[in-house]
C-alpha cells in the first residue's frame, strides 16, 4: 500500500529550516533526530527558495526571516472586518510564477492593491534582485543603483497601517540584506523615502489615501550615472488605461503619451538627494 504522504504544520517547518541554519550535526541526523523522512529539509528549502538566489548575497531565506507570516491570519475579527489571509508562501511562488519572465526583469512594474504585509512585494523584489545580481553583480555602482530601481518598480496599497508599516520595513530589510548597507547610507534613506512613497496606505477600490486624497504614483526611471527620474500619475488616470486603448474606441490610435499627462514632473535625483527629500518614514498622504 501507497504510504501516505504527513502534513506538518508551517510553525514546524520553519523551527526545523532554522535548525538546519545552525545546526552542528549533519543534515541527516537533524533529520533523524526530528523524525522526518531524510531528504525533506532539502525539499523544504526549495520550496521557500533557500539557497536559490545566488551565492555570496545573503538574500537567501528571507522567506523565514523577515516577519513574513507563515499564519495566514492575525485575528479572526481582522479576517471579518477586511478579509485580511496572508497568501502562503508556496502560492506566491506558484502565483509569481505564472509570470515570471516579469518578475525577473528589473525594470517591470508591479502593483499588489491589497499588499498586506508584503508577501508578493517581497517575492517579487527577491527575484528582481537575483536578476541584478546576475546582470549587475560585477559593479558595485551599477549593483546599487539597479537593486534601488528594483524597489522603484514595486508598488503598493494597503488599508491598514500596521501592515503598511510591516510592508516597508519588509522590503527595506531585504534590500538592506542584499546590498549589505546599514541605516547611516544614503542609499538605505533613499530607499526609505521611495518605499514611503510606492507603498501607500489607503483604499485600493476608492483609489483614495488614508488621508482622502487622490491615491497617485511615481514612476521612477533610471537615467544611468548615478541620476533617477520622476514623474507622477494619478492611479485614477492609470487605471483608465485599458478603457482608453480600447479597439474601437475614438482614442484607440492614440499614445499613452496622448493621454497621460504627469501631475508633477522632478528634476533629476541622484541617491544622496533622494535620501534627503523627507525623512524615510513619512507617508505620502501627508507630504
Ligand atoms: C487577503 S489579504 C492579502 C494580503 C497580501 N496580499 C497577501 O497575499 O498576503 C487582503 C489585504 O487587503 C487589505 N485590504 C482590504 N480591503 C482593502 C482596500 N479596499 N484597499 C486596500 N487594502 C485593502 C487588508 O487589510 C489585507 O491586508
Amino acid at each position: 500500500m501507497k504510504k501516505k504522504n504527513k502534513n506538518y504544520p508551517e510553525e514546524f517547518k520553519r523551527d526545523a529550516l532554522e535548525l538546519a541554519e545552525t545546526r552542528e550535526t549533519s543534515m541527516a541526523q537533524l533529520e533523524r533526530d526530528l523524525g522526518i523522512t531524510p531528504g525533506l529539509i532539502y525539499k523544504w528549502r526549495e520550496w521557500y527558495h533557500i539557497d536559490t538566489l545566488g551565492a555570496g548575497n545573503n538574500i537567501t531565506g528571507n522567506c523565514i526571516e523577515v516577519n513574513q507570516p507563515m499564519n495566514q491570519i492575525k485575528s479572526k475579527q481582522r479576517v471579518a472586518d477586511h478579509g485580511e489571509v496572508f497568501t502562503p508562501a508556496w502560492m506566491v511562488e506558484a502565483m509569481l510564477d505564472l509570470v515570471k519572465d516579469e518578475t525577473e526583469r528589473i525594470d517591470s512594474r508591479f502593483l499588489e492593491p491589497a499588499c498586506g504585509s508584503g508577501n508578493f512585494l517581497v517575492r517579487v523584489l527577491q527575484r528582481k534582485f537575483a536578476a541584478v545580481e546576475l546582470k549587475y553583480g560585477k559593479s558595485d555602482f551599477e549593483r546599487r543603483h539597479y537593486a534601488l530601481l528594483a524597489l522603484m518598480c514595486t508598488y503598493g496599497i494597503e488599508l491598514l497601517e500596521d501592515n503598511i508599516a510591516e510592508c516597508r520595513a519588509n522590503m527595506l530589510e531585504i534590500l538592506a540584506d542584499y546590498l549589505k548597507i546599514a541605516a547611516s547610507d544614503d542609499l538605505y534613506r533613499a530607499a526609505s523615502y521611495v518605499l514611503s512613497q510606492n507603498i501607500v496606505h489607503g483604499d485600493a477600490l476608492k483609489m483614495h489615501t488614508s488621508a482622502d486624497q487622490p491615491i497617485t504614483f511615481a514612476e521612477w526611471g533610471y537615467l544611468g550615472k548615478g541620476k533617477f527620474q520622476r514623474r507622477d500619475f494619478r492611479l485614477g488616470d492609470l487605471a483608465q488605461s485599458s478603457a482608453w486603448s480600447a479597439e474601437g474606441t475614438l482614442w484607440a490610435h492614440l499614445s499613452k503619451q496622448d493621454i497621460f499627462t504627469p501631475t508633477k514632473t522632478y528634476p533629476p535625483m541622484t541617491l544622496s538627494e533622494l535620501g534627503a527629500a523627507l525623512p524615510g518614514d513619512i507617508p505620502k498622504e501627508t507630504s
